[in-house]
């Protein structure tokens, strides 16, 4: 049997990706946080009798090595033993506020989890996936981006990432690992964290429309994102570590729409289209005449990523890998109405 370890079970892309994998009969352990008044395992408490949880922290290198110990005994007669490190502070914003605990979860904490997994697994039974991001790409020095585009990083959250993505490639090639960067953008799904903006905007626009929000605050409408669902992302995260070499890879859709596109398309859901006034932070968003959309410079980034797109060529021939699910569809099953 092949056991599946993922950091960061809980989030969106661990509840998908353990879905995917108890399907193709792994044993799928996860490492999740005690919080201090929910489970925090809403996302996947349909597959929990499945899964093999165990309490732990990105910042704790003890508790790593206690969690490979238990599973270990538990599964002692393995094949391959894949580990999905998709624990982080995964909100950019977030990370210009805590910069410190960014970069010890997200840079160090991968260094902590390697280090682990290269004392406990034997060398030829590791797989390692990290999940790297396009926000690496950052004030972008290329259109669109692929595996060969320089980083140029604008975040805590991106440099710590960027730490990370280079501990990965060194572990391959210094131990001779199989570990492999994902560089994935943005993806998105109704199980989303509520304040990301496609899910702060599906949600906007349908309160809105069921009379219970008057106006939705966002920061900057010009920013484009490359926007996927994150179903489809999981399975290349797999797809990855299936390939006959460790390497870089880069998922996307290679479609960019605007902040602003997109409270336009979250409308159109409704049959209702809107109009805008004002340039910058006075800019509005109008439905009927009133007012249903403004720019609040509370969200506004110290420093901002105003375009990303992604060319996943390299993808598509070297994996087989795709995707084609429409951002109007990914709105549209956020708000419940597919
Ligand atoms: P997410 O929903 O925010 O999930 C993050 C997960 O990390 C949660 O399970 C969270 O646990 C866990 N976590 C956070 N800090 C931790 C710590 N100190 N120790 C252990 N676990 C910790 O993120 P996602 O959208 O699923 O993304 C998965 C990964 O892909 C992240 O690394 C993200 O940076 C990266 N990524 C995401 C995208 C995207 O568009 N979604 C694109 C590129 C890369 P709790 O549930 O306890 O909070
Ligand atoms: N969150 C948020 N809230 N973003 C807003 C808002 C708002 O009210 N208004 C405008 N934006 C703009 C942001 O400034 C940014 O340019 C863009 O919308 C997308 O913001 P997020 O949805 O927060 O995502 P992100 O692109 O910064 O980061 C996500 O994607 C990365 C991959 O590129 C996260 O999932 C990261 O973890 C991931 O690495």
């Amino acid at each position: 049997m092949n056991i599946a370890f993922i950091t960061g079970i809980s989030g969106q892309d661990g509840s998908y990706l353990s879905e995917f994998l108890l399907e193709k009969g792994y044993a799928v352990c996860g490492l999740v946080r005690r919080h201090s008044t929910i489970f925090g395992t809403y996302r996947i408490d349909k597959i929990l009798k499945d899964l093999d949880l165990f309490y732990g922290d990105m910042t704790d290198s003890l508790g790593l090595c206690d969690v490979f110990d238990k599973i270990l005994a538990k599964y002692p007669n393995y094949q391959r033993f894949e580990i999905y490190n998709l624990a982080a502070q995964s909100h950019v914003m977030v990370s210009f506020e805590v910069p410190e605990y960014t970069a010890d979860v997200d840079a160090i904490g991968t260094l902590r989890l390697l280090d682990v997994v290269l004392k406990k697994i034997p060398k030829e039974k590791i797989r390692f996936y990290q999940a790297s991001t396009s926000e690496l790409y950052g004030e972008v020095l290329e259109e669109p981006q692929s595996e060969t585009t320089p980083f140029n990083p604008q975040s805590p959250y991106a440099i710590a990432k960027l730490y990370a993505f280079w501990t990965v490639k060194q572990y391959r090639k210094a131990y001779g690992i199989f570990a492999s960067n994902g560089i994935l953008f943005n993806h998105t799904s109704p199980r989303r964290g509520e304040t990301f903006v496609c899910h702060k905007i599906a949600r906007g626009v349908q309160r809105i429309m069921e009379g219970r929000l008057d106006v939705l605050e966002l920061g900057n409408l010009d920013a484009q994102r490359d926007l996927g669902h994150a179903r489809d992302y999981v399975e290349g995260m797999w797809r990855i570590l299936q390939h006959h070499q460790p390497d870089e890879f880069v998922l996307a859709t290679g479609k960019m729409y605007s902040v602003r596109q997109l409270v336009e398309f979250a409308f159109e859901i409704y049959g209702k289209h809107i109009t805008w006034d004002g340039e910058g932070k006075h800019e509005k968003g109008l439905l009927d005449g009133r007012i249903v959309c403004q720019v609040n410079e509370r969200y506004y980034r110290p420093a901002e990523v105003e375009k990303l797109q992604g060319d996943a060529s390299k993808a598509k021939t070297e994996l087989g890998w795709s995707t084609n699910v429409s951002v109007q569809d990914i709105l549209k099953e956020i708000m419940g109405k597919n």
